[in-house]
């Protein structure tokens, strides 16, 4: 002290006070449960079912002769576990697979459907042996919407018409009639349906300009009865890339309901080496949340388009790919995309709902890639054991977003969490009013050292109590094993208010979903 010029003094004192300010000022949560937005359409929470390495077949569908119990082919304890998440939505059969896919091979006696290679996926053989109608079963046990991706790529307009008159046409059509013929008398009910995946990559390398002229002439000729049409999907760009939304919102200009949109989060950023799912140091734990929250900018870029070239907000701006994607686990087909899921992905996956929540107007769809077995999924398998992940226990605890109002949050005084040069928000948070009439709050905390504490308010209002759960675990990459399957789980989580003031103290890496009362 005795050698501090006045100038070094200040300066001292001033980072004294920012120092007792951070101390003192903490996180406030207001909700304003006045002011009711957008709806959150519950397909935000769908599901994506690749034919795919183990995603479909085993992981799913083991046939009906199996000693694995299931319902038509289809695993009772994976049926199980998605019932649970209340899975609205369902996309298949890709993907890049979707554009290799002919459907007449996948109809008729399974053992007659002929055997093909997988040459997007991994080079295996491709059974066909689930194809439209084993679908269609699955979707229906699950009670969920079916999202069917059309062949554009190796696939013809005549093909893809062809295939959705089998499906919906009630007629005595040779297509409805053949239908019939396999079992299934009343039409399938196809909710959505798309022309091509990637339409710039492996659905065919295109430009948005070609891609949007051979959308109108295929969704010309896909008829469906009137009251069963389903609603049609343009394959929309992926990243930074804002082109094929500015293309397809100002060309095409009917049959158009929604523009897809795919991002993956990769810890690296690299594709080359995308960093591991587990056993990862904390400079990927924090570039794994910089680069999720990056989805909120895509998204924002994208709308910003459409906004000007669909004032009206016709087309849905649909993330139908997003989520993890890691350097595939060792020993394991690098075709199979198989990785673990740990507490991160859980983190990550909620940071996405927070997202998807603030852009309930136009993000009506999103499916996470992918359902079992490949990439950020809900189960993972292994012969007749299965478990539920981190990621799976997210969905579950978000279940009350579905088809809920947003309602505006204001977060004052969020912290940041910085580990050298990069810095992320500490609090995430999203509140709706749920279908029940309830108020749900949902908050994540990004850091993964420090837990945080967040004062929740309802303007107008009162908040007395929260209750629901929470979903942390020691390590970053803490997850479950088949021999630990239940190692990460959600845990009740209760607050009170005490003089008037509601305060949650959410861990350190948590996920928090609760209802205020
Ligand atoms: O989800 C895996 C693959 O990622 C999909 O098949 C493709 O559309 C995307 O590139």
């Amino acid at each position: 002290m005795r050698f501090m010029n006045k100038t070094i003094f200040a300066a001292a004192a001033s980072l004294l006070a920012c120092a007792s300010f951070a101390a003192w000022a903490e996180t406030v949560v207001t909700i304003d449960a006045a002011k009711p937005g957008a709806v959150i359409n519950k397909n935000v929470y769908g599901q994506f079912a690749e034919h795919l390495g183990t995603g479909i077949y085993e992981g799913m569908w083991v046939g009906p002769d199996s000693p694995i119990p299931n319902t038509k082919g289809w695993r009772n304890d994976v049926l199980a576990a998605l019932k649970d998440l209340h899975v609205p939505l369902v996309r298949w059969p890709g993907g890049c697979f979707a554009d290799e896919y002919h459907w007449r091979e996948g109809i008729g006696p399974r053992k007659d459907r002929p055997v093909k290679v997988n040459t997007m996926w991994g080079g295996v053989e491709e059974p066909n042996w689930v194809g439209t109608h084993e679908f269609f079963d699955l979707v229906e046990l699950l009670g969920a919407d079916a999202y069917v991706n059309g062949n554009l790529g190796t696939g013809s307009n005549q093909e893809m018409a062809e295939w959705l008159e089998y499906m919906t046409s009630n007629t005595k059509s040779g297509l409805a009639e053949l239908r019939r013929k396999n079992g299934r008398d009343k039409p399938f009910k196809v909710a959505y349906f798309a022309v091509g995946n990637e339409a710039w990559g492996c659905g065919g390398n295109m430009t948005p300009g070609h891609y949007a002229n051979l959308y109108k002439t295929a969704t010309t000729f896909l008829k469906a009865p009137h009251d069963s049409r389903p609603k049609f999907i343009a394959s929309g760009g992926n990243d930074n890339d804002v082109t094929w939304t500015t293309t397809l919102s100002k060309e095409v200009k009917d049959n158009i309901d929604a523009i897809s949109f795919h991002y993956y989060t990769i810890p690296t950023g690299k594709w080359e080496v995308k960093g591991a799912a587990t056993g990862f140091g904390e400079g990927e734990w924090i570039s794994t949340m910089k680069n999720t929250l990056a989805m909120d900018k895509l998204i924002a870029n994208n709308v910003k388009v459409l906004d000007q070239n669909d004032p009206q907000k016709k087309i849905g701006f649909y993330v139908d790919e997003w989520g993890t994607w890691y350097d595939v686990e060792k020993g394991t087909n690098s075709g199979f995309l198989y990785q673990q899921n740990s507490l991160r992905d859980a983190v990550v996956a909620a940071l996405n709902f927070n997202i998807f929540h603030n852009y309930a107007d136009r993000v009506r769809m999103t499916n996470i890639a992918q359902m079992v077995n490949v990439l950020q999924a809900m189960i993972l398998t292994d012969k007749d054991k299965m478990l539920k992940t981190p990621t799976y226990h997210a969905y579950h605890m978000y279940v009350p977003f579905q088809d809920a109002t947003t309602l505006p949050v204001a977060i004052k005084d969020n912290g940041a969490y910085k580990l050298g040069e990069t810095a992320v928000p500490q609090v995430s948070a999203s509140a709706a009013r749920g279908k029940d009439g309830k108020l749900y709050l949902a908050l994540v905390n990004t850091n993964p050292n420090k837990e945080t504490e967040v004062t929740v308010n309802v303007a107008g209002g009162k908040a007395g109590a929260v209750q629901g759960r929470m979903l942390t675990a020691g390590a970053m990459d803490a997850h479950n094993t088949f021999a630990q399957p239940d190692a990460v789980k959600p845990v009740p989580f209760t607050a009170q208010a005490k003089g008037g003031k509601l305060s949650m103290k959410l861990p350190a890496k948590s996920v928090v979903v609760v209802n205020v009362e």
